[in-house]
């Protein structure tokens, strides 16, 4: 009875703290607009940054390509045992040749690669520096290695050339990880300063270019493309959650770390594999989005223009990225923030602690390749006042 009680005091102490949630109701979500709890909002708060999730002709031609059987609704098994499937192979080439790199590897999310990665590459002789606004997924992957870790300072590269000076020569390896689009800042890592301080200290460096992939890069490929970073990155890890509109994730790297991963990660090896409609699915979008140069430039000029004509009405908006936050601190403000844009048309979740930290309560407004700055130029008003 005290284990009921005591969830049920939790609970009660998250209602409290404006931090409980619950499920949404979605009986429709189409194009621009979400029905949403019973309301038609302009939706604010997908990932679908391209909008290929809602391209009718893409889906109902890739609908009759896999009604006509080749493509199986379940792979039944683990990649290593019976779920492997040729567009497996197709998917992991294509990814390789587009990035330039030895090999890629496709995952289950981008969730099962973070908590998969670390643990597999590094034990307690090793040490983990990361960027302290990184994922919920990173994180849980350190947790789960044995390594020790430390949090260098958001984008604070001096920060993390201290500890890496300081750690030099204590372990038998120094891995770096950060995310390049910083999910709910909207603002970008240095990857020069990274890559320079990688090859300075014999560090590997693991970028996450989860909200970067589709958005950064004359095709898409992130951030590390737009810097011209792809080859010395060693590995760049992506989603097919966000832009590219379907699900799973990739990762690309030397030969070797392949090999080796696939040997040894545990989430790669102890899950079933991904379905094979699935996995047709993603090669369409991710060669499609190769592309949409046009759609790319155009949302991040919404987002210059979106982020400058809320900064002139004095809010705090970080970032520089398709991602627009606009940090209110309190939970309650968040909330309060969030239901007036509702009133007005516009989905925009509330973010609060722990998905972002204590005191930087925010709404992020998650712009689309599909939508208008008519769509969006009530959103300086409603909010700045
Ligand atoms: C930076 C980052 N990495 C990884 C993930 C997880 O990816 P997935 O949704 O494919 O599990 C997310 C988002 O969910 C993310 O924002």
């Amino acid at each position: 009875m005290q284990f009921y009680e005591r969830i049920s005091d939790e609970l009660n102490e998250l209602k409290r703290l404006d931090r409980y949630r619950v499920l949404p109701d979605i009986p429709a979500r189409n194009g621009k607009k979400i029905e949403i709890n019973g309301k038609l909002l302009l939706n604010l708060s997908s990932n679908d940054y391209l909008g290929l999730g809602d391209d009718r002709a893409m889906l109902e031609g890739y609908g009759t390509q896999f009604r006509k059987g080749s493509y199986a609704m379940t792979s039944s098994s683990s990649r290593l045992l019976t779920g492997n499937h040729p567009l497996y192979d197709q998917l992991e080439k294509a990814l390789a040749l587009l990035y330039g790199r030895e090999s890629a590897m496709v995952f289950n999310s981008g969730y099962h690669a973070n908590i998969g990665i670390l643990p597999a590459l590094c034990n307690r002789h090793d040490l983990v520096l990361s960027d302290r606004l990184n994922h919920a997924s990173i994180i849980d992957g350190m947790k789960i290695a044995e390594a020790p870790y430390q949090r260098y300072r958001h984008r604070d590269y001096d920060h993390l050339e201290e500890l890496l000076a300081a750690a030099a020569g204590r372990y038998r390896q120094i891995f770096i990880v950060t995310e390049s689009v910083f999910s709910m800042d909207g603002d970008l890592a240095d990857l020069f300063r990274l890559v320079a301080l990688k090859e300075q200290y014999g560090a590997f460096l693991i970028v996450d270019e989860a909200h970067g992939v589709g958005v950064f890069g004359e095709r898409g490929l992130g951030l590390c493309e737009t810097a011209g970073m792809v080859q010395r990155i060693d590995i760049i890890t992506g989603t097919f959650g966000k832009a590219l509109a379907s699900t799973g994730a990739f990762a690309v790297m030397g030969a070797l770390v392949k090999e080796y991963l696939l040997n040894t990660m545990r989430s790669f090896i102890f899950t079933t594999a991904l379905p094979p409609v699935i996995l047709g699915w993603s090669l369409l979008t991710l060669q499609r989005q190769t592309s949409m140069s046009t759609e790319r430039a155009e949302l991040l000029k919404l987002a210059a223009r979106l982020r400058r004509e809320l900064i002139l009405r004095g809010c705090d908006v970080p970032g520089e990225s398709h991602i627009v936050p606009v940090v209110t601190g309190s939970n309650a403000l968040a909330v309060a923030l969030a239901a007036r844009l509702s009133n007005a048309g516009l989905l925009c979740m509330p973010v609060r602690p722990p998905t972002v930290p204590e005191h930087g309560a925010r709404i992020r407004i998650s712009l689309r390749s599909i939508l208008e700055w008519e769509d969006i130029e009530r959103i300086p008003e409603i909010i700045g006042g």
